[in-house]
């Protein structure tokens, strides 16, 4: 299973200041340097974390993949098609939510969708809808023209949390039928959201032959402040004592 790290908390971090750093761009590269396959990242509307000159730059630097979340607003398409990520992966957006909350609406915006991604195609970028494992969107996303699906985890990682260990099942079931579906139809399936150093074994070894990949961000950055923070301190410490 590949392994995209999105780094847009290195950036929130940053934007708590507004200062620089850290910076998503030095993150970036020591993710590649670790071994990733890809580097995700969100350019929100509102820029909470990742801003514009970030995203042009990680394109213009790292050599792995760079995997673009975006909404699917005229703007954002107009930002794609001028960097080239190598893949747009449309999520849906609102101002007030914490992190992404559900999936793509992919059949009430069928229409819209199946025009708003020709021109990306048209240069090349692979296109993923992170939806729902349900299997009704996985079927409009192929009549649309995605060439991939992202699942989203959210659900899976809630349960786990709450210890409901009948309904991780449920879910793990809910995602592997819509894998399945996805795979059918000749799209690439990818998962993410929420998954955790605690929870993602269970999720591999019941997924592994069906998800191509996983996108981590909050809990691979939450850890590296962790792991890192005695570093930090005695090389702050080496800085003010003789
Ligand atoms: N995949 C998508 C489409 C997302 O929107 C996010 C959150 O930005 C992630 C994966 C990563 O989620 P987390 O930060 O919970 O690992």
């Amino acid at each position: 299973m590949r392994l995209g790290v999105n780094i847009d908390h290195v950036a929130t971090l940053r934007q708590a200041r507004k200062t620089f750093e850290p910076d998503p761009v030095f993150a970036a590269l020591i993710v590649q340097q670790a071994g990733a396959d890809q580097i995700t990242l969100h350019l929100r509307e509102d820029r909470r974390h990742i801003q514009d000159k970030d995203l042009e730059l990680i394109k213009e630097l790292v050599v792995i993949p760079v995997n673009l979340e975006m909404a699917p607003t005229e703007e954002m398409r107009q930002i794609a098609l001028r960097i080239k990520p190598n893949r747009v992966t449309l999520v849906p957006e609102k101002r007030q939510e914490i992190t992404t909350e559900g999936g793509l609406d992919v059949l009430g915006m069928k229409e819209f969708l199946k025009s708003y991604i020709i021109p990306l195609k048209a240069e090349g970028i692979e296109v993923s809808f992170f939806i729902e494992p349900q299997v009704e969107h996985v079927r409009a996303s192929k009549d649309v023209g995605a060439d991939a699906v992202e699942l989203h985890t959210g659900k899976y990682a809630n349960l786990w949390k709450e210890g409901k260990a009948s309904q991780v099942k449920e879910e793990i079931e809910k995602i592997r039928r819509a894998s399945i579906e996805a795979k059918n139809l000749g799209l690439r399936v990818y998962a993410g959201h929420g998954l955790t150093y605690h929870n993602v074994s269970a999720f591999v070894r019941e997924l592994k032959d069906l998800v191509e990949e996983l996108n981590v961000g909050h809990s691979i950055i939450s850890n590296s402040v962790i792991f890192g923070l005695e570093r930090a301190v005695k090389e702050f410490l080496s800085l003010i004592k003789e």
